[in-house]
């Protein structure tokens, strides 16, 4: 697995047409990346096949939002692992606090999507991450060994990354201290079998805060949203200084 994972997260943005007018800016902006660390665009599935054929032979890897627990069968709506593997996608996140809070997931059906994933190949950015309410309780040990517990049943954590996502810092602007993500990743790496699983801090990141975020001894990467829409300030966030 790679030790550095900087990754965006389009959510629901952008046509083809603004992926491609993105891609022209942003790669050009990568020539002095150095080559350990892993650059992944996880884009909306109506953009995937494109950015796999525009995407071949650059440093950028692709990745999809979601996947199914099944190859296939009746789910209006869904997206299953052969379809994403068939076009080239090597990542996907799974169990994003969008989707548990938007769309139903739980702990359960984000462990079924899990193991779909790695059975098909994919590599999963697997998301937890605990609310405003949860850390004001000081909930937030319980809500994430609990996450984990559950979404890591039968998973092999040799192909596996995880993102640290407080959901109060998501889309906020409010990111949280570096120190404290550092804090929580560092627990979250305890309880796990693999030690060398690549942890991610996800949460308002942004070209001002990358450098501070990265020279922290437990982050290993960051997912990002908002920042990850312009290619000058993802660039900046890829190329952070350490
Ligand atoms: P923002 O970077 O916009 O806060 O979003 C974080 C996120 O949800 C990444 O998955």
């Amino acid at each position: 697995m790679p030790k550095i994972v900087l990754a965006g997260n389009w959510k629901m943005y952008k046509t083809q047409v603004e992926s491609l007018e993105f891609l022209k800016a942003f790669i050009p902006l990568l020539a002095d990346t150095p080559e350990q660390r892993c650059v992944i665009l996880c884009v909306p599935f109506t953009n995937l096949q494109l950015l796999s054929q525009t995407l071949h032979g650059s440093i950028v890897q692709l990745g999809a939002q979601n996947v199914h627990w099944e190859n296939n069968g009746a789910y209006t709506g869904e997206i299953s692992a052969p379809m994403l593997t068939e076009i080239g996608v090597r990542y996907v996140i799974v169990g994003h606090s969008e989707r548990r809070q938007y769309f139903g997931e739980t702990d359960e059906t984000v462990n079924l999507r899990l193991r779909s994933a790695q059975a098909a190949g994919l590599t999963p950015i697997f998301c937890v991450g605990e609310t405003k309410q949860q850390r004001d309780k000081g909930e937030i040990e319980t809500i994430i060994s609990q996450q984990l517990q559950k979404g890591l049943i039968g998973i092999d954590q040799s192909n596996l990354i995880i993102a640290y996502e407080p959901i109060w810092a998501i889309g906020t602007g409010e990111t949280c201290a570096a120190s404290e993500a550092n804090r929580v990743i560092g627990l979250i790496r305890n309880s796990l079998s693999n030690p060398h699983v690549p942890i991610q801090y996800g949460g308002s990141v942004k070209p001002e805060n990358i450098d501070e975020l990265m020279s922290q001894p437990h982050i290993d990467g960051v997912l990002v949203g908002g920042a990850s829409l312009q290619p000058e300030s993802f660039a900046r966030i890829v190329n952070f200084n350490c």
